[in-house]
């Protein structure tokens, strides 16, 4: 069945931001070998620009998100889908917080560690979407 048009809207602005929130950071960590390469700071700086794109992005994911839920009337939802929304909740929450203390990181080890509990929490996040979109 084709999509209405606030339909195609509402989740075509949902996938653009995550594309820009995951496939960023994704991105962003296979550039960085690079980066670093290319002179001390250039990495840093380029973080911060992709920072301000990437939270204005969240954000559009949060709000498109609730958009997403309230599409849905209960009638239409199962115990299961209400589950899985649940724990893409934690998920995405997960992923906000994990990619700040990225930010705030003040040793290598702190860097590693929650550059890779973002980057798995924000495809987590984009693969129980899929799951919800049916
Ligand atoms: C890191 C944040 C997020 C990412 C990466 C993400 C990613 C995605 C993706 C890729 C889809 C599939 C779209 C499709 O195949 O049509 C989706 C759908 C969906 N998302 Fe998100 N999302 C995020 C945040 C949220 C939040 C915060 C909520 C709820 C408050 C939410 C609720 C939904 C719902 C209900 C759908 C199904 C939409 C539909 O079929 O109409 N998402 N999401």
């Amino acid at each position: 069945m084709l999509a209405s048009a606030l339909d195609g809207i509402r989740i075509s602005i949902h996938v653009l931001a995550a594309a820009i929130w995951v496939g960023g950071q994704f991105t962003l960590a296979g550039l960085v070998p690079a980066l670093r390469g290319a002179g001390e700071g250039v990495a840093n700086v380029a973080a911060k620009a992709f920072a301000r794109l990437s939270w204005p992005a969240y954000a559009v994911l949060v709000l498109t998100g609730l958009w997403n839920v309230a599409t849905f009337q209960t009638s239409q939802t199962t115990m299961a889908w209400k589950i899985v929304l649940g724990v893409k909740i934690v998920v995405v929450a997960l992923s906000g917080l994990s990619a700040w203390l990225h930010t705030k990181a003040k040793t290598p080890a702190q860097n590693a560690v929650w550059g890779a509990i973002s980057g798995t929490s924000a495809a987590a996040a984009m693969i129980l979407g899929v799951f919800l979109a049916g």
